[in-house]
């Protein structure tokens, strides 16, 4: 590591800026499990495989992308391509991301009843000493049973899951700070003479996120997190909609005595004509939709054929292909998706996580040309 980076003192604030001055953050989402975030048959869609994902990292960091965001995924969704079948385990993925690359910032997504949290506090220092303060923590409480009944561990009731996943930040905190061996008692948590070290890179912490859509996930977000994920799309609202909920959002925050930062999701499909981009979204979103993933997602939320009528159901369906799994679809020319994404900006989110149907062939294109608009609608920094 070089000395500049050694002395780098990685600041809270440093670290949600990711360390430039772009006031949109862009991420890519999901690109370490099997088709991204796009249910779908075509064949380019994501594999996901290392060398994939390696040669992402390394070009969406040349050109200008501020992070990545993994989906802790264990079990394929079902349908023809098994979506999200394959999965590369997200933290040792940060880690060699982190290893690979010298700017981009790149989360770890981990289920915090997976995991023992000194094993996981210190995965997260390891991957944050790697990355020289660029690792950032999404914690995730699961909502997918299958999972863990894979692992042996039982579901907690959703309001417990929360109050399990602070004791266990908790618990990450304490190992991340205390200078010297401590005790930590809770209701669920007892561990006896812990010693945790090194602390993480530069003085500080990594950052941290998480994007529960319940009220008690939201509450957990606000009393715990740097940044809260939202699918709630300020694309999908007015822009005085999208400023009002954002600035509720950072008010519950600031009622508590913290600063958070709003981010969401969505999925992007650029193209030279709006006709090239509507064409292809509706060619590998919708017309050939893995619909046996979609029903086996829809299933998991409790919503069949069997519980609605059926004309409900198509309903739900379609817009959970088009609309839900991959978040806002931002479809059309470079001068459209920008103008969408500067309202996200100026709504006052902080950033977006948005996924392609491959990566590498589209991610550059988006770059050259959506990214350059943004820094002209001041919303991101010219691309040196
Ligand atoms: C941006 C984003 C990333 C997420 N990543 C994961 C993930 O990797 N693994 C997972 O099991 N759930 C993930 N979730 C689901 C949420 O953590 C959360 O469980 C879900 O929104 C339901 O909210 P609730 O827990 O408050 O009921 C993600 C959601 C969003 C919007």
């Amino acid at each position: 590591m070089d000395a500049a980076l050694s002395a780098r003192i990685a600041s809270i604030s440093d670290r949600l800026a990711m360390y430039n001055g772009n006031a949109l953050k862009i991420g890519l989402f999901g690109a370490n499990c099997s088709s991204g975030r796009s249910a779908t048959l075509v064949p380019e869609r994501w594999q996901a495989g290392w060398g994939d994902c390696l040669r992402l990292a390394r070009m969406a960091e040349a050109r200008g992308i501020d992070f990545m965001l993994p989906i802790a995924r264990w079990k394929g969704y079902g349908g023809a391509t098994d979506f999200h079948g394959t999965s590369l385990e997200t933290m040792t993925w940060a880690a060699g991301l982190l290893a690979a690359t010298e700017r981009i910032t790149v989360f770890g997504t981990v289920h915090a009843p997976l995991f023992n949290p000194l094993i996981a506090a210190k995965e997260f220092v390891t991957a944050d000493h790697i990355g020289a303060g660029r690792f950032g923590l999404n914690l995730v409480v699961g909502w997918n049973e299958g999972e863990f009944e894979m692992f042996g561990v039982s579901q907690r009731a959703h309001e417990a899951r929360y109050a399990f996943a602070q004791e266990w930040l908790d618990a990450v905190m304490r190992a991340w700070t205390e200078p010297g061996d401590f005790d930590f008692a809770g209701e669920f948590l007892a561990l006896k003479g812990v010693r945790a070290f090194p602390k993480p890179f530069g003085g500080t912490r990594p950052i941290i996120m998480n994007a529960g859509s319940s009220p008690t996930g939201q509450a957990f977000a606000l009393r715990n997190c740097d940044a809260y994920f939202t699918a709630n799309a300020a694309s999908r609202m007015s822009l005085d909609a999208a400023i009002a909920k954002v600035d509720e959002i950072k008010g519950q925050a600031r009622a508590l005595g913290r600063e958070i930062e709003v981010f969401t999701v969505g999925q992007v499909v650029c193209r030279p004509t709006q006709k090239e981009a509507e064409e292809y979204y509706r060619h590998a979103i919708i017309d050939n939709a893995d619909w046996g993933a979609v029903d086996g997602m829809l299933a998991l939320k409790d919503i069949t054929p069997y519980n609605l009528p059926i004309e409900e159901y198509d309903k739900k369906r379609r817009y959970f292909a088009g609309n839900a799994i991959g978040g806002y679809p931002h479809v059309g020319t470079p001068d459209r998706v920008a103008e969408e994404l500067a309202n996200i900006s100026r709504a006052g989110m902080r950033g977006i996580a948005v996924s392609f149907v491959n990566y590498l062939d589209e991610v550059p294109y988006f770059c050259d040309e959506v990214l350059p608009r943004l820094a002209r609608l001041g919303v991101r920094e010219e691309i040196a």
